[in-house]
């Protein structure tokens, strides 16, 4: 069985290369460095299997050509869809298969590294420190102990962040409208959006990206939230309007954001581009806040995870090839 794995990182290889040579049915990997989007789909001739990451972007054309082009199932290697049109997958039957979980301390533990961070203003007090620079004016920070923590989406992610923010003494609420556990560790309060909105000092996102939770956060939900909040997202760009957001950044309405996610970073993240410019400007400007921290799309990027993408990725294809689709993480 011929593989072609799309947006593919030398990271990715080592850890497939791996995890391939560990199986009875090995698979015969191709990596490609290119995204998969229209102009790139027909590289995808003469394999059986396309596995893509989160800014492949698999709309109906590009679907409908890896359809003619005889690929039996599309791979994600990432738990987000969003990249996907389901809708015409369906249609067109071709099996979308994903890694429903790698490792949500991961994702978790990122989220309160960017807390920490813009919180003690680290990355201020190590540039100025490189400098000879061991004034202390404008690094000052709070204590996470006893300040209310507001987590959008309580899946595996959320929880993990819930139960890290537990430990700094942090109150935790809750908005979820579709909350499946419950609330075994008594360690959260289930609110309403407006009110976790109107009641948080840090606010974390960890729901998935849909038609309903796009720009979840904006103006509106923006006005609602207490002066100088923390917002912090590291699960799909476009829940936030990133312009809504600069506009409150200057007013000092958001006193702190941390992105790992961006709208538009399929054009910038992943790659190096230090010997270019970039070309969008709300992204530009977003640089320019020293109380913004954006790393880009790293929350998962652990060696634990890597090689849980990997180990799930090639077990959903043998799966699926083995005739056992109900083993392979379908998503359509
Ligand atoms: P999950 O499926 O376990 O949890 C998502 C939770 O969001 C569920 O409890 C669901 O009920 C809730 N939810 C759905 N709609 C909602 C809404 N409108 N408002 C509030 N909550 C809502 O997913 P998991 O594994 O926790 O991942 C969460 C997100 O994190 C993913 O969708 C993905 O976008 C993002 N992610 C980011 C990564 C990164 O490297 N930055 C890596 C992995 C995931």
């Amino acid at each position: 069985m011929k593989i072609c794995m799309f947006s593919s990182k030398a990271y990715d290889e080592k850890f497939f290369s791996l995890n391939n040579s560990n199986t009875s049915e090995q698979l015969d990997i191709s990596y490609f460095s290119s995204h998969l989007n229209e102009e790139t789909v027909y590289m995808a001739e003469g394999f059986d299997v396309v596995c893509c990451f989160v800014n492949d972007n698999l709309n109906a054309n590009v679907l409908k050509t890896l359809k003619k082009q005889g690929i039996q199932l599309v791979a994600l290697r990432c738990a987000g869809f969003n990249n996907v049109d389901l809708k015409t997958a369906k249609e067109l039957s071709l099996p979308v298969c994903r890694v429903p979980e790698y490792s949500p301390y991961a994702v978790a533990e990122h989220t309160c590294a960017l807390v920490l961070d813009l919180n003690r203003n680290i990355h201020r007090a190590h540039n100025r420190i490189r400098e000879n620079d061991y004034s202390l004016d404008g690094l000052l920070g709070f204590d996470l102990h006893s300040k209310t923590v507001g987590v959008v989406g309580a899946g595996k992610i959320g929880r993990a962040f819930i139960n890290i923010m537990n430990g700094f003494g942090c109150n935790v609420l809750v908005y979820d409208p579709m909350l499946k556990e419950t609330n075994a560790d008594n360690n959260f309060t289930q609110v309403t959006f407006d009110e976790l909105l109107m009641q948080s000092d840090i606010i974390s996102l960890h729901c998935p990206l849909t038609t309903g939770t796009q720009h979840l956060i904006n103006t509106q939900a923006i006005n609602k939230m207490k002066p100088n909040v923390m917002l912090i997202n590291t699960s799909r760009g476009a829940l936030v309007d990133t312009v809504a957001i600069i506009k409150a950044l200057k007013l000092r309405q958001i006193g702190y954001l941390g992105i790992d996610v961006y709208e538009e970073e399929s054009e910038i993240f992943f790659e190096d581009l230090s010997d270019t410019f970039i070309q969008d400007d709300v992204f530009a400007r977003l640089q320019t806040f020293p109380n913004v921290i954006i790393t880009g799309h790293q929350a998962f990027f652990t060696k634990e995870a890597l090689n849980k993408i990997a180990q799930t990725t090639i077990s959903n294809i043998q799966n699926y090839l083995l005739g056992k689709p109900e083993d392979s993480n379908l998503v359509s």
